[in-house]
């Protein structure tokens, strides 16, 4: 059995390999359509969600299964009863499962003693499925033929998305450059673990504080919100940090004439992106968004059937 929690839970190999199954689930859907009968998913989420709930409820639907949202008020996980006795026991009923949590640590103890895969659908310290939605639509967009020499560049936070970016990118051999403010940057503990496994891929991964510069020639520029779920009560004081690290049109006059901007959603228009950006033609953002029902599909049926035994897609 594995689990989805981390990018480290998954080999290059792999990867390649959900990329591909998510190319052929996004083709022909109806090929795939009773693979996952008979079995639920268990969404069980702390926080608010749009795109990681309705693509994994939606995927699995598609799929032939079922699946169960359980939110913050139902099972009060941790509060009304221990995560180790929750995992036991839901993973008795369900087939595999979604969680969203404030502590990372919560994802980690479910999945130690519960008996199915359990997926990461957003932590504070990661967001997995993020990540391998956000590759695949560069690699969807540009190709991956000189795959390695898309410049794709990160502004903003060094949050649970970038850490899940620099992780994949890491392990896939590509290039990404990452401006956050210095005191907002990853990590030293993630940062020794991606120049790890860059050595190994031979990725080219570089780090700024200065927008302006990192941006210089990107083809793709991706941004996420300066103030994550949890952190509300520090949004108004941390926007003074991020002055500059806005995607605007001025910023893009530095980048590639068809540079692309990608963003997770949800967006705070006049904070990290301005509108003019959402909507123009530089924006992939809702391809980007589309393009979450697929690798979601992927994920499930890779974990949960024999479709990746040998990790050549049927
Ligand atoms: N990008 C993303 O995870 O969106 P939701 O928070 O709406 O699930
Ligand atoms: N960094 C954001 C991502 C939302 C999908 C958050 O954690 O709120």
């Amino acid at each position: 059995m594995k689990h989805l929690i981390s990018i480290k839970d998954l080999s290059r190999e792999e990867i390649e390999f959900l990329f591909n199954l998510t190319d052929r689930v996004k083709k022909n859907p109806p090929a795939y359509a009773d693979r996952l009968k008979g079995m639920t998913l268990g969404l069980i989420f702390e926080k608010p969600s749009t795109r990681t709930w309705a693509s994994f409820q939606a995927g699995m639907n598609e799929l032939g299964g079922e699946s169960l949202y359980l939110g913050p008020h139902d099972i009060a996980m941790g509060k009304r009863e221990e995560v180790r006795d929750i995992a036991r026991v839901l993973s008795s009923y369900l087939a595999v499962f979604v969680l969203r949590t404030f502590l990372h640590r919560t994802i980690t103890e479910f999945a130690r003693y519960s008996a199915k895969p359990v997926i990461n659908g957003l932590s504070n310290i990661s967001h997995p499925c993020q990540a391998l939605t956000d590759v695949y639509t560069i690699l969807e967009t540009f190709g991956k033929k000189d795959a390695a020499k898309i410049n794709v560049v990160y502004v903003g936070d060094g949050n649970n998305v970038l850490n899940s970016l620099l992780l994949l990118f890491a392990k896939t051999g590509l290039t990404l450059r990452y401006a956050t403010p210095r005191d907002f940057a990853p990590k030293a503990a993630l940062l020794k673990t991606v120049k790890t496994l860059a050595r190994r891929s031979g990725a080219k991964i570089s780090a700024f504080t200065n927008p302006r510069e990192a941006v210089r020639n990107a083809q793709v520029i991706y941004t996420d919100v300066w103030a994550s779920m949890g952190e509300e009560n520090q949004a108004e004081a941390k926007k003074k940090n991020f002055r500059g690290f806005q995607i605007n049109q001025n910023l893009l006059r530095g980048a590639a004439e068809n540079v692309k901007v990608m963003h997770c959603l949800p967006a705070h228009r006049g904070e990290e992106i301005t509108n003019q950006v959402m909507e123009g033609s530089h924006s992939l953002i809702f391809q980007q968004a589309a393009n979450r029902l697929p690798v979601q599909k992927a994920i499930l049926l890779y974990l949960l059937t024999s479709i990746g035994s040998n990790l050549e897609v049927k």
